[in-house]
């Protein structure tokens, strides 16, 4: 096989699941039960958002309860997207107004914003074989987006099935916050930071100047138009 072919075949796999997908067991009842619950959130998986041409995929671990499970778009409505939005308008990724919901002023710029796992887990931990259900959905986003260049992995399991993605060995590309890797796959670079979680930023595992330091790393492959 091809390094970074498609076996399924491009056309089969649509970029983002349906809104009724039932591959994960787990997460379709997690889904109905907050359906149930909340009718009036998003509770589906959450598209990917962003560029029509991105340069930049980031790629996060799962939607949150209370963010893009509730409004329907990625990092949207909780802690972890203060950061990120906040970051990414500072680097010229974005611009407009970050008001926590998917109809303010923001717009993504040379950028696109996806999740390993397009449903909300438990606990926001989702398992290896939910990891690997939606993985034809980042294969799928990446071959309709051909002008991506550098992707930042928020955390080793997005770090993670980003390299199963394309069957490169874990070894030879550990993960690492600051972490720059070039894949010799379509021409990428990896990009690895701690996730931007209200976890590890209230632990100090990250701070906003290591953050900043990840996009000004990608800035230096992906210029300012
Ligand atoms: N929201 C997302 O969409 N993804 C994450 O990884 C965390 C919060």
């Amino acid at each position: 096989m091809v390094p970074g072919s498609n076996p399924g075949g491009i056309a089969s796999v649509p970029t983002d699941p349906p809104r009724d997908c039932v591959l994960c067991p787990r997460l379709v009842d997690l889904r109905r039960d907050l359906q149930g619950q909340h009718p009036d959130w998003f509770n589906a998986p959450v598209p990917s958002f962003g560029d029509a041409d991105p340069g930049l995929l980031i790629v996060g671990l799962a939607p949150g309860l209370r963010g893009a499970n509730r409004t329907g778009r990625p990092f949207t409505g909780d802690y972890a997207g203060d950061l990120l939005y906040e970051t990414m308008l500072e680097f010229g990724f974005a611009s407009g107004v970050y008001e926590a919901r998917p109809d303010d002023s923001l717009v993504l710029h040379q950028a696109m914003i996806t999740n390993a796992v397009r449903c909300l887990p438990p606990e926001n931990k989702p398992v290896g074989a939910e990891v690997k259900a939606c993985r034809p959905y980042l294969l799928a986003t990446l071959d309709a987006n051909p002008s991506i260049r550098a992707i930042l992995a928020l955390g080793r399991i997005a770090h993670d099935t980003f390299l199963t993605t394309f069957g490169l060995k874990k070894s030879l590309f550990p993960f690492s916050h600051g972490g720059r890797h070039e894949l010799g796959v379509r021409n990428l670079t990896l990009f690895d930071s701690y996730h931007c979680s209200r976890y590890n930023t209230n632990t100090g595992r990250l701070t906003a100047e290591m953050f900043k330091s990840v996009f000004a790393d990608i800035r230096t492959l992906i210029p300012r138009p």
